[in-house]
């Protein structure tokens, strides 16, 4: 099972992929997590990205491509796995299917979690992203039980860099620009298939469920 998640910023593309990861034993794999993680270990390519992903803009495919690819061939991968945050541009889908051509396999589910930009900004100014674990919370949507502190890890949670008001806007504007451009690439390849994402996390968990099967 391959399934791609797409969706605004702060649409929920990766609350819903680690709820399918768990359920179908399928692997995670979030760009942006692999980016972040980069920037936190000091790597080259985390001082690359970083640059771009505090304005809100995208990483230059060519950052991007081959690090997906590589992952994708990788054992545990070969009963499937959930992309978030990738593709996110019309070369990279293209370079995705390519790879995906050359060997002998295809893209089963593009699934949009559909939000309009006006419930975007609340979402990404009360998420809380734990400094340990990379566990996501919402101040009022998905509260961890104790204030301020991971309930998987115990350690810190903090707003991520790129939640502040300002880069919210730029990221929504480089979405409508460079990414929305997808749900058609997706449904000219009849795989593309939306939810309502303003539902609670369960409903919306429960109609990608529906699409994906039991
Ligand atoms: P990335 O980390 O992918 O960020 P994003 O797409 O902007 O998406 P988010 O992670 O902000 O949102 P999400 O949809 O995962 O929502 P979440 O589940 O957390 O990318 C960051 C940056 O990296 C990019 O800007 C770019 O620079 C770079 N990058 C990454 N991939 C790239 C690529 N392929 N090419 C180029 N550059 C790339 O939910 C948000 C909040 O809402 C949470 O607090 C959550 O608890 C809450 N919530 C979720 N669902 C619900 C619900 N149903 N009801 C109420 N609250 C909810
Ligand atoms: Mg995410």
């Amino acid at each position: 099972m391959k399934i791609i998640m797409l969706g605004a910023p702060g649409a929920g593309k990766g609350t819903q992929a680690k709820k399918i990861a768990a359920k179908y034993g399928i692997p995670h794999i979030s760009t942006g997590d692999i980016f972040r993680a980069n920037i936190k270990n000091g790597t080259e390519l985390g001082k690359k990205a970083k640059t771009y992903m505090d304005q809100g803009l995208l990483v230059p495919d060519e950052l991007v491509v081959d690090l997906v690819v590589d992952r994708v061939k990788q054992e545990d991968c070969k009963n499937g796995y959930v992309l978030d945050g990738f593709p996110r541009t019309i070369p990279q889908a293209e370079a995705l299917d390519k790879a995906l051509t050359d060997l002998g396999e295809k893209m089963d589910y593009a699934i949009d979690v559909d939000v309009p930009d006006e419930n975007i900004v609340r979402r990404m100014s009360g998420r809380r992203a734990c400094v340990g674990c990379g566990a996501t919370y919402h101040l009022e949507y998905a509260p961890t039980k104790a204030e301020g502190i991971c309930d998987v890890c115990g350690k810190e949670l903090i707003l991520r860099d790129d939640d502040k008001p300002e880069t919210v806007t730029n990221r929504l504007n480089v979405y409508h620009e460079q990414t929305q451009p997808l749900i058609d690439y997706y449904t000219k390849a009849g795989i593309l298939k939306t939810v309502d994402g303003t539902a609670d996390i369960e409903d919306v968990f429960q109609a990608i469920v529906e699409i994906l099967g039991a």
